[in-house]
């Protein structure tokens, strides 16, 4: 008997360089699964393109829309449900999860965070401001993580992390490039971690 591919959400805020890494190691790898939804807070973004451009439905939705977060979170949950989604992904999406939609996708949501959690991680940790912290500190390795998401910020618990390197001479963009790339190889791969831990 055939099994249904497992149908992904991605959420996403901006270029969706880990979105497009997921779709093409989809297909490379041949992996059960399929990205057949984007949801983001903003109506344009590289992410939002790159699903239009691949045939990939898109949500653009935020609080702003609703008369209240309730009513903004219960929708997010509604259009997941009619997508028939099984798990969602979080490729640097900007926002905080509703609650709601945590409860609804129990050990089935995966975010990822540019290093090496628990380390770097909480309110304020995000984009630059983790390699600047992280150079700051003075550590030598940093890395990328892939973690379940709870109702905690990047407290969820670890499926995947990898070390990157710090050079001497890193400034905080040279460490982003080298941990984006790492990025673009570790989410398939706790992908499809996820995938066979949910298929045995
Ligand atoms: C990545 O560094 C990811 O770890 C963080 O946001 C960034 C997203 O980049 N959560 P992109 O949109 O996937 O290019």
């Amino acid at each position: 008997m055939m099994t249904r591919k497992t149908r992904i959400a991605v959420f996403c805020s901006g270029n969706g360089s880990n979105f497009k890494a997921l779709f093409e190691a989809i297909r490379n790898k041949q992996l059960p699964a399929e990205i057949v939804l984007c949801i983001s807070n903003r109506s344009q973004c590289g992410a939002m393109e790159f699903a239009q451009q691949n045939g990939i439905s898109t949500l653009h939705i935020t609080e702003k829309q609703f008369a209240s977060f309730d009513e903004f979170a219960e929708t997010m949950v509604e259009r997941l449900k009619e997508h028939q989604i099984d798990i969602i992904l979080l490729a640097g999406y900007m926002r905080k999860v509703p609650d709601a939609v945590v409860a609804a996708f129990p050990d089935r949501m995966l975010n990822i965070h540019p290093a090496l959690l628990p380390k770097f991680g909480g309110e304020g940790m995000y984009g630059i401001h983790v390699h600047t912290a992280v150079l700051e500190a003075g550590e030598t390795e940093t890395g990328a993580t892939v973690h379940f998401v709870n109702e905690e910020y990047d407290k969820g618990e670890i499926l995947l992390q990898r070390t990157v390197p710090v050079l001497p001479d890193d400034t905080p963009e040279t460490l982003a490039a080298r941990v984006l790339e790492c990025e673009h190889r570790l989410y398939p791969d706790a992908l499809e971690k996820l995938l066979a831990l949910r298929r045995s």
